[in-house]
């Protein structure tokens, strides 16, 4: 081949500058994105997962519940998310700085997640029920009823025992996954108002000018 170089440093190049442009072109964007300190509030956003819901994290990872579930709110005129209960605004990606990675989701087979936590809260959900969801799964969302063991009642029966389902004489607990799972699940909410979360607002001043 007589260009055989130029060939390859052609390709090289276009490889090189591509590369640079999706990786560190977005790494500079976005690699530096800190919290957002709220100086009323005495304290920044997003607030970072106690440690119960981190390991509960770790346990949503494993259990591939994000092939099912996404964490991300579009926003309004992007779809029907915000219509669907699943979110005031959109997801921005200061929402995600403490996570790794961040649970975006692949598909939504079931609902959107990215705020479960505050919608539990609004329903009066207790960790308990959140808990009996888990074991009893519903239409389309599998029981994960491995999570639980059901155990011989010696003594007193366990306090975090799921009522009714086990036969006289024994109780069904959730496993230490089962209980940090749930904790994830209700620290689940992305409701702090970032500035960038904010619908674009058109200026009005200039409305008209270019009709
Ligand atoms: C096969 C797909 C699938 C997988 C995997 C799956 N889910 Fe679901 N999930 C669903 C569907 C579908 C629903 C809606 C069920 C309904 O409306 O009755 C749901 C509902 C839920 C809800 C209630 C949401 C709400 O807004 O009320 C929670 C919480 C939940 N899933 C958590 C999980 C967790 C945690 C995992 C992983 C351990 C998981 N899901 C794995 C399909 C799935």
């Amino acid at each position: 081949m007589k260009n055989g170089f130029l060939f390859f440093f052609g390709l090289f190049f276009a490889l090189a500058l591509s590369w640079a442009g999706l990786v560190l072109g977005t790494n500079a964007q976005l690699g530096d994105l800190s919290p957002h300190y709220d100086d009323l509030e005495g304290k920044s956003f997003p607030e970072r997962a106690n440690g119960i819901a981190a390991r509960g994290g770790l346990v949503y990872k494993d259990l591939g519940c994000a092939s099912c579930h996404t964490q991300q709110v579009r926003r309004a005129d992007y779809g029907a998310d915000q219509a669907r209960g699943w979110g005031d605004r959109q997801s921005v990606a200061r929402d995600y700085v403490y996570q790794n990675p961040p649970m975006l989701g692949t598909s939504r087979t079931g609902p959107d997640l990215a705020n479960y936590g505050s919608r539990a809260e609004a329903a009066g959900k207790s960790l308990a029920e959140v808990l009996a969801d888990l074991y009893n799964g519903s239409e389309g969302m599998p029981a994960y009823r491995f999570l639980f063991e059901t155990r011989k009642i010696v003594g007193e029966p366990s306090a975090k025992a799921l009522a009714g389902v086990a036969p006289a004489g024994y109780e069904l607990v959730p496993t230490e996954r089962a209980e940090t799972l749930a904790a994830y699940l209700l620290s689940l909410k992305q409701t702090y108002a970032f500035a960038e979360a904010a619908p674009y607002e058109a200026d009005d001043s200039k409305e008209g000018a270019n009709e």
